[in-house]
């Protein structure tokens, strides 16, 4: 791996309500956007497609996201763009969810606007079928990472004079302020 990792982790979750069929990947982002490179033990896919969330393959992302140093910048769009690419290349059989959770406890280095406008490009792509919750922990939680993490969970970026885009599926900002919480979610 030759690319710079930072302080951020963008899970890309991609699931089944009807047949509880999910399919997973993990984005790490900081200057550059990473996938794990998939292991031919448990599965090729994670860096080019969705991988299914059986107990091996979660085992193996979750020794990825262990392996994580936290440094560099942070670029949402590196990570955004990452993230949509796994859910375009995942073959789709039947009507899925599509969820990104991102996660990060700092503020975009890039700007909002281009943050907002790629959001709106990469889903229109899919056709708006993807929902975007977002994390925020640290700096991120705070009310200067609020304000982009509320708008790009409900994909609304008015605020920066981006165009609403009219049928999207609005996802929700969630402040962590205490990081406990996520271990108890990554634990399950
Ligand atoms: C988007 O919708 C069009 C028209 O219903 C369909 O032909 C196309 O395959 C869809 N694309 C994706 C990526 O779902
Ligand atoms: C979009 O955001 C603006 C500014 O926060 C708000 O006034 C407007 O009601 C929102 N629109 C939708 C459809 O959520």
């Amino acid at each position: 791996m030759t690319v710079t990792l930072h302080r951020c982790i963008l899970c890309t979750l991609f699931l089944s309500l009807c047949f509880v069929r999910l399919q997973v990947s993990v984005v790490a982002f900081g200057t550059n956007a990473n996938k794990p490179p998939g292991n031919t033990e448990v599965s090729t896919c994670f860096s080019r497609q969705l991988a299914s969330a059986s107990p091996s393959n979660i085992k193996y992302l979750d020794s990825y996201i262990d392996g994580l140093n936290a440094y560099g910048s942070t670029f949402y769009r590196e990570a955004l763009r990452a993230a949509f690419g796994l859910l375009k290349e995942t073959p789709t059989t039947s009507q899925r969810d599509k969820v990104i959770l991102f996660l990060t406890d700092g503020v975009p280095s890039d700007s909002p606007v281009e943050i907002m406008e790629s959001i709106k490009e990469l889903n229109k792509e899919l056709n708006n079928t993807v929902m975007i919750v977002t994390y925020g922990l640290g700096e991120a939680a705070s009310s200067k990472g609020t304000e982009i993490l509320t708008s790009m969970a409900e994909q609304n970026g008015t605020l920066y004079e981006v165009e609403l885009e009219p049928n999207v599926r609005k996802g929700a900002f969630i402040p962590i302020l205490n990081p406990s919480e996520l271990r108890r979610l990554r634990r399950g």
